[in-house]
């Protein structure tokens, strides 16, 4: 898939800053996956649908619409689900404490994986998740698998402040990447996992920039 770039990793790795970047820069799409899981998580919340209940959360996913539409700025990717801004609602704490379970139903994982493969046929895209290189898109021209320590996915997590209404502490915060990079490794349909042909970029000790000049550097010398 020729204009294609998959990125996969950790939460906190830097992907969707680095993806949006990259995005921006070459004039594709973006498409944040993750958003995608997070959003199924908020539709279950707000129809007080059980967390158990998997049937009825793949129905709440099967009925999903979904819009991504750069800020007017450029600097943030908005998600509309079923014509609603939810950009900030899917960061909430309780989203996070939520979305890897959901992120586990089969069912739910077939319904997005199909709309992530719709969205992404006109090529010029990147995409960024924990199985888009295995799985959502394996023919993409550029794999990328990006990594970094724990401490410091954690810390920037808590830099970004996004949940600052939530209180959130980098402890919990910690705790909260360390149990959801464990249940998205261990699930059985698609887990986290570099793919074979993914190039690993350890970015513990570079700037978002140098990780996306680092990027470019390479898409272009291929
Ligand atoms: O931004 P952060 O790295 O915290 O997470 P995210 O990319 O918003 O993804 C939230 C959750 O959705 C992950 O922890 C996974 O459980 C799930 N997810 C997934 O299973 N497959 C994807 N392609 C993307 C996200």
């Amino acid at each position: 898939m020729k204009d294609v770039i998959a990125i996969d990793g950790p939460a906190g790795a830097g992907k969707s800053t680095i993806a949006k970047k990259l995005a921006v820069q070459l004039n594709y799409n973006y498409l944040d996956t993750g958003a995608m899981y997070r959003a199924v998580t908020l539709l279950a919340l707000t129809n007080k649908v059980d967390f158990s209940d998997k049937k009825k959360i793949v129905s709440l996913a099967k009925k999903a619409q979904f819009q991504f539409a750069f800020s007017n700025d450029e600097s943030k990717l908005l998600l509309f689900l079923n014509g609603q801004d939810v950009s900030k609602l899917i960061r909430s704490k309780k989203i996070n404490q939520h979305v890897s379970d959901v992120a586990c139903i089969k069912g739910v994982r077939d319904i997005l994986v199909k709309k992530q493969q719709e969205l992404a046929q006109n090529g010029k895209v990147v995409m960024d998740g924990r199985d888009i290189g295995t799985r959502v898109l394996p023919e993409a021209e550029y794999k990328f698998y990006l990594t970094a320590t724990l401490e410091e996915r954690a810390q920037r997590r808590f830099n970004e402040n996004l949940n600052h209404d939530d209180n959130v502490s980098y402890q919990q915060i910690k705790e909260n990447i360390k149990l959801r990079d464990e249940i998205d490794s261990q699930r059985k349909h698609s887990p986290l996992k570099k793919a074979e042909d993914a190039i690993l970029i350890d970015t513990t000790h570079f700037s978002i920039e140098e990780v996306v000049e680092k990027i470019k550097t390479i898409i272009r010398s291929e």
